[in-house]
């Protein structure tokens, strides 16, 4: 046969060559949505995108020029894998100093993000079949990551009346012989709800009795919090050992693009972790890293500044979102998202004379008649709502809310 002749037969199949694990992959529904909204925009239409979970706000001035001054330094060289010393220092120290933790540097990991350090924990610690229980709704990536290492992904839903927290004894009622770890974020993406002390209390009770269960502790929004106090699951001393707490930059000090994040664990974990980084992508970025480390010593001013913009903007959004008949939301204590229910709008009819099924069909008439785009709620484990950002400025919120009431309003 020539190779023309055989050419046709590769190009007519080209999934069959692609592993199982990426072809049950779900594509990031947030990048999905942003896809479509570019494409909108790209036809010149005004499109507001509320899809992203990213800080409008440019990464500080002086974390910057730390950066262009590690290029001037030359620092260009491969880092060591779990992240240079002085770094890991500094985050021994922000532990210290934040959360009442004290971590040496042989147990904190540098990864290229939270994201990064979320798969290296779920990888060191969960084997094919192993059951993972993620307090739902939760972030996008959390039970494809699970998956990704043969686990077991094992949502539990929290209740709209508790702010869609999961309580300990839904948590300890889902716990069985194969359940390995447990994972949320506090505060969480999607519902912005922050776990107070009393209630990570009882959830660190219930891992006291089940030592051989983990708790992968997202805390990525910690200073994202407009409730009070941020309590870290690790500071329950009877449990520490059994908790990996995950952090990073991207949130707190705007620093999404440069893909910095780290995890703190016990020593064997935190090894185990570096092993596995040593074997994919190795140290992350040598500027980046210095970049973090001039954030951190430059503490929480910058986060606080930011942090009164997405307070203001929470209640801006919270106003109008309760404005509009049929969303139903707790008020976000943290981050920058709102996830109202929506299940008042399902069954009903847009003025194209499509019938909107689920969330997913209301997500696409906001973006096609509102031009708004957010995300719809089955990505998060939680298909009666509908996430969109407060992280843009407040006249784009203004203007999103507006025409998302105008557009609702049009259905029948
Ligand atoms: C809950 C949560 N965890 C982790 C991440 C990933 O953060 P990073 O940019 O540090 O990878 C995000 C980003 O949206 C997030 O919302």
């Amino acid at each position: 046969m020539s190779s023309s002749a055989a050419a046709p037969a590769l190009a007519a199949e080209p999934t069959t060559i692609l592993s199982d694990r990426v072809l049950h992959m779900q594509e990031s529904a947030t990048i999905a949505m942003a896809k479509k909204s570019r494409e909108l925009a790209a036809q010149g239409i005004d499109v507001i995108n509320l899809s992203f979970g990213e800080p409008d706000f440019q990464t500080p001035q002086y974390i910057k020029d730390a950066a262009k001054q590690a290029l001037d330094e030359g620092y260009t060289f491969y880092t060591p894998v779990p992240g240079y010393l002085d770094l890991r220092q500094a985050i021994c120290d922000k532990f210290q100093r934040d959360n009442n933790l004290s971590y040496k540097p042989t147990e904190i990991v540098v990864s290229t993000g939270a994201k990064q350090s979320l798969t290296n924990a779920v990888l060191a610690l969960v084997n094919p079949g192993d059951e993972v229980i993620i307090f739902s709704p939760y972030w996008v990536s959390y039970a494809a990551i699970v998956e990704l290492a043969e686990g077991v992904a094992v949502p539990i839903v929290g209740s709209l009346e508790n702010d869609y927290k999961v309580t300990a004894a839904e948590f300890e009622a889902a716990i069985t012989p194969r359940t390995k770890a447990v994972m949320y974020s506090s505060p969480c993406n999607p519902t912005g709800a922050v776990f107070s002390r009393a209630e990570l209390g009882a959830v660190a009770e219930v891992l006291a009795r089940h030592p051989g269960i983990f708790a992968i502790a997202d805390e990525i929004y910690e200073y994202i919090n407009f409730a009070g106090e941020h309590v870290s699951l690790a500071s329950f001393p009877e449990v520490k050992n059994q908790v990996i707490t995950i952090n990073g930059f991207s949130k707190g000090y705007a620093m999404t693009g440069w893909r910095l994040g780290y995890l703190a664990a016990r020593q064997d974990i935190a090894a185990a972790c570096d092993k596995l980084q040593g074997q994919m992508t190795s140290g992350t970025c040598s500027i980046a890293q210095r970049a973090g480390l001039a954030a951190l010593q430059g503490g929480r001013a910058s986060a606080d500044e930011m942090v009164q913009a997405y307070h203001r903007r929470r209640d801006l959004v919270v106003a109008m979102a309760q404005d509009i008949p049929g969303l139903k939301m707790p008020v976000p204590e943290g981050a920058f998202y709102v996830f109202p229910d929506v299940t008042a709008f399902f069954g009903r009819t847009a003025p194209d004379g499509s019938v909107l099924h689920d969330s997913g069909d209301l997500a696409l008439y906001l973006l096609n008649d509102a031009h708004v785009a957010s995300v719809a709620g089955d990505s998060f484990g939680a298909p009666d709502c509908i996430r969109f950002s407060t992280a843009a400025a407040d006249d784009k919120l203004r203007t999103a809310f507006e025409r998302i009431k105008n557009s609702l309003g049009q259905l029948q």
